[in-house]
């Protein structure tokens, strides 16, 4: 069980430590922790958001804990030198294509979601966002017209293969839970959209049991507050899923608390807190560790099949914050150490 560590910038490395402090408490037998530069931080040593010794090191492993990658040092570097192209990088070459994104209110956390307490009290979603197309990849560059002006441009596009296999991802995700998938799409402007309609309604020939929908994004982003609980499962495009995935942290409280997983169709998984490098509040030991805490339970489930010791974290993680257990993002007033040692304190 050979784990990739990946801390990244910001409070990539301060939340990650606490991740990694709780996966050693678990004294897995066998399993090893690999630390690997990324990021800006990656750029300032090796010249490289994503150098080829980091690339090596992951190909090894069965799984990579991530923390953030974003460096405002940074900013006015070519874009294929950004810390980011190291994440972005990561999905593409390992293949990481379905990215799931679990929200589900946490007991005592009724009064610090951004909803009336009623509301937020019903959420318990899965938003399955497609990772490896979409604007993110697609053509890009700056021109100047003919007239003068300049342009930017990023090609939309989905393959029809692309839609099938992350369809497939959403539909067998539904199967697991209430059975409802909800297709979110711009379907009306879009011809990416049209396309992905089209093989989602071809798919869902294959789950006859699952309850399907379709909703635009814009839709999707006010039902999203106005009534979460009618979603199960919501399987959606790169751009959409990464937008409304931020939207869905604040329902639940803060984006400190969702953590996902990226899998690819080998065995080979990558898990991350949703949030990114949080310049502003990073080297204060003020962030909140739990989403990448709660990722690491993530990776315990999906790439190593260790069910019962993802539960012992989850379960820990449920208790503190039942306690009162609260960061600055949760109006508290615990640090990222003090948060990992509340959590360390409720492992069974
Ligand atoms: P962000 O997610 O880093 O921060 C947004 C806001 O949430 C900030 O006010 C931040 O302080 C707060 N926040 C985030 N995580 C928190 C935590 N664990 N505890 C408490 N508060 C938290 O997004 P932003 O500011 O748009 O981006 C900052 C940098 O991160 C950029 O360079 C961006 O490109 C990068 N980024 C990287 C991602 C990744 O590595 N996967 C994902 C998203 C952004
Ligand atoms: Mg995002």
């Amino acid at each position: 069980m050979k784990i990739a560590v990946l801390a990244g910038d910001g409070i990539g490395p301060e939340v990650t430590r606490e991740a990694v402090r709780v996966l050693e408490a678990l004294r897995l037998p066998g399993m090893v922790l690999f630390e690997g530069d990324v990021g800006g931080a990656a750029y300032k040593r090796h010249g490289h958001p994503l150098p080829a010794e980091t690339l090596e090191l992951v190909r090894t492993c069965d799984a990579i804990l991530f923390g953030a990658v974003g460096d405002p040092d940074c900013d006015n570097l070519e874009r294929h030198l950004r810390p980011e192209q190291a994440i972005l990088g990561l999905r593409k070459e390992m293949g990481l294509f379905a990215n799931l994104r679990p929200a589900k209110l946490f007991k005592g956390l009724e009064d610090a979601s951004a909803l009336r307490p009623e509301v937020a009290s019903a959420i318990d979603l899965l938003i399955v966002r497609e990772l490896n197309g979409d604007v993110y990849f697609g053509e890009k560059g700056m021109r100047t017209l003919p007239d003068g002006r300049r342009q930017g441009w990023d090609m939309m596009a989905y393959a029809e293969d692309e839609v099938r296999r992350i369809a497939h991802v959403g539909f067998k995700a539904a199967m697991g839970r209430a059975r409802r998938l909800c297709s979110v799409d711009k379907a009306n402007v879009l011809e990416t959209s049209q396309l992905w309609r089209d093989v989602v309604i071809e798919v869902a020939r294959e789950y006859p049991e699952v309850e399907l929908s379709h909703m635009y994004v814009d839709n999707a982003a006010m039902q999203l507050v106005r009534n979460p609980g009618q979603f199960d499962v919501v399987v959606t495009g790169n751009l959409f899923g990464d937008i409304l995935s931020d939207q869905a942290s604040m329902c639940v409280g803060s984006i400190g608390l969702l953590a996902s997983a990226s899998l690819s169709q080998g065995t080979l998984g990558l898990y991350e807190p949703i949030h990114g490098s949080a310049p502003d509040i990073a080297g204060q030991g003020k962030a909140n560790p739990l989403a990448t805490i709660l990722s690491a339970a993530m990776l315990l489930r999906h790439s190593l099949h260790l069910d019962a010791e993802a539960s012992r974290i989850e379960a820990a993680v449920a208790k503190a914050l039942a306690d009162g257990v609260r960061g600055g993002d949760l109006g508290g007033t615990m640090g990222t150490a003090a948060i990992g040692d509340a959590v360390l304190e409720r492992l069974t």
